[in-house]
């Protein structure tokens, strides 16, 4: 079918399995593998993504039901090859350990702070009590979004 998608501002034009999901369309017909997969079942939250200003697991929706929306993937986070602030406040606290976690977690929290730039810890970790990592604790992502708050 065809499908129409806004995806990091810009528009593309597909034709698409109508059971794709849209993970599956970010990453093997837009090429954009930021995004990952883990357990596929919206557990792990890997597969975060912004649509419409809200992180949702983009392993969950079908790739039409995002027409229309505004999708937002990590790599919309780098501008002119700059890093985004929340990317290098995760690198300077040692937030990134295997990095599996690391392009849901970023998700997760720019649309936090997207929607509130002054988060308590408290509302730093509700945002993302939806993404696992086996690796960091936690403790040093949260550190890293409170980083970007104080600056
Ligand atoms: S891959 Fe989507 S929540 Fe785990
Ligand atoms: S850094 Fe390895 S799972 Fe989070």
């Amino acid at each position: 079918m065809a499908l129409e998608l806004n995806v990091n501002g810009v528009d593309y034009h597909l034709e698409v399995n109508p059971r794709l999901r849209l993970l599956d369309v970010l990453r093997d017909h837009l090429g954009l593998t930021g995004t990952k997969e883990g357990c596929g079942e919206g557990e792990c939250g890997a597969c975060t993504i912004i649509m419409d200003g809200v992180a949702i697991n983009s392993c969950l929706l079908l790739a039409h039901q995002a027409r229309g929306k505004k999708i937002l993937t990590v790599e919309s986070l780098a501008q002119d090859g700059e890093l985004d602030r929340l990317q290098k406040a995760f690198i300077d606290n040692g937030a990134v350990q295997c990095g599996y976690c690391t392009p849901g977690m970023l998700m997760s929290c720019k649309a936090l702070l997207m929607r509130n730039p002054n988060p308590s810890e408290e509302e730093i970790r509700i945002a993302i009590e939806g993404n696992l990592c086996r690796c960091t604790g936690y403790t040093k992502i949260i550190r890293a979004v409170k980083d970007v708050v104080k600056k």
